[in-house]
């Protein structure tokens, strides 16, 4: 039966309860048997709710800003061409669309009028994007370094924003303050996690059928990880596709939780106080959900790479170069693709994602440039 399932203690709730963790504290998943049906994806359109068969939401609550089938090229590095998809061409600029399309049809199901949610920029603006589009209320807690183009962007949606003084600080206040209210803190909801599975779904249908290789994906909080092992399994058991492929998570080095987990082979990650970093998107000290995603990693007989902030700017310079303009966080897959092609020199399909559109971090922009004059 579908349900809410607890990744800790294995409690089930109904997928109607209005909840973001378990009693035991546990984070949520959503046990649901996804379909995939070729006649009624094609005539469902160029969406990513073209795949609703796979997305646990009532069809009459979608909302949807037309979301989805972003295109992919590749890039050539080290020699070996990199599949890249361009989530940044999302409607509000990041692959965040994807879930919030998602979390906030759900909320529309739950009949629910308020969302408070907490975000580093992008998903705070994705949420309020959708919120304004279903007409439901929208608070938005972000850290008070938030980019000033984020900012103006969650605020021209019309959502009320909270500055806190950190990341983390964010998170819990936003979780007070959610009581009367759904908290959609996005690292918390499952249904923000199976709005962004479908891009495992597009990378797929693009290639024509085939599954890649490796799949290298920036990590902060892991939506987009865990998303693409979620959409890659859906497939896998509705027998779409034969294989997963091998998930590849990209941490800064200045703030990598889960890398050194990985590294010390520990099931959980340690707390760290990290460092800033140009990709701030992905600047998460403790992610909430990294048991689950290190499990994933090692399933899939993935690993982590951490890349440094030139190799950052690298890529983001490599993307402007062929005409493609990306934030720093939107450059980190691609670092971290071209760390693990030198390094490892695979023969292999890759696929990696540009997750946020240059526009949205022009202080960081300016800042390398006038660095590299
Ligand atoms: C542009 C961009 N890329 C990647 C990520 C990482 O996503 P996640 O925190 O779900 O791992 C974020 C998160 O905010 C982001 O804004
Ligand atoms: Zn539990």
């Amino acid at each position: 039966m579908d349900a809410l399932v607890c990744t800790d203690c294995g409690r089930e709730c109904a997928l109607t309860e209005p909840i973001w963790r378990c009693e035991c504290g546990g984070t949520l998943d959503i046990s649901f048997t996804a379909t995939f049906d070729r006649q009624q994806i094609d005539r469902y359109g160029s969406t990513m709710w073209r795949y609703r068969g796979a997305i646990p939401i009532a069809g009459d609550n979608i909302v949807s800003l037309y979301e989805g089938c972003t295109p992919m090229g590749t890039l050539s590095v080290h020699g070996q061409p990199i599949w890249l998809k361009f989530d940044h061409v999302l409607p509000t600029g990041s692959f965040k669309d994807r879930g919030a399309s998602v979390l906030v049809s759900k909320v529309k199901e739950l009949g629910i009028r308020h969302i408070v949610e907490d975000s580093s920029g992008n998903a705070g603006a994705a949420i309020a994007a959708y919120s304004a589009a279903a007409g439901i209320r929208c608070d938005v807690y972000a850290p008070k370094q938030v980019s000033a183009a984020k900012l103006a962007q969650i605020r021209a949606y019309g959502a009320n924003v909270h500055l806190c003084v950190n990341r983390e600080l964010a998170g819990a206040q936003a979780q007070w303050d959610a009581r009367g209210a759904y908290y959609g803190g996005h690292a918390w909801n499952p249904f923000f996690i199976h709005g962004v599975k479908t891009c495992a779904f597009e990378i797929v249908e693009w290639l024509g059928g085939a599954v890649p290789d490796s799949v290298v994906v920036p990590v902060g909080n892991g939506t987009l990880l865990l998303g693409m092992y979620i959409g890659f399994c859906d497939l896998v058991k509705a027998r779409v596709t034969r294989r997963m492929p091998k998930l590849i998570g990209v941490q800064a080095s200045q703030c990598a939780p889960l890398q050194r987990a990985f590294r010390l082979g520990r099931e959980r990650p340690s707390h760290v106080f990290g460092k800033p970093t140009v990709a701030d998107g992905i600047a998460i000290d403790r992610p909430v959900r990294g048991r689950q995603i290190l499990k994933a990693v090692r399933e899939t007989h993935g690993r982590f790479v951490a890349v440094t902030e030139l190799e950052i700017m690298k890529a983001f310079d490599r993307l402007c170069l062929t005409g493609l303009y990306v934030e720093p966080t939107g450059a980190v897959g691609l670092a971290g693709a071209a760390k693990y092609v030198r390094k490892e020199h695979p023969d292999e399909v890759i696929v990696t994602v540009l997750t946020g559109h240059g526009l949205k971090a022009p202080e960081a922009v300016r800042a390398w440039l006038d660095e590299e004059a």
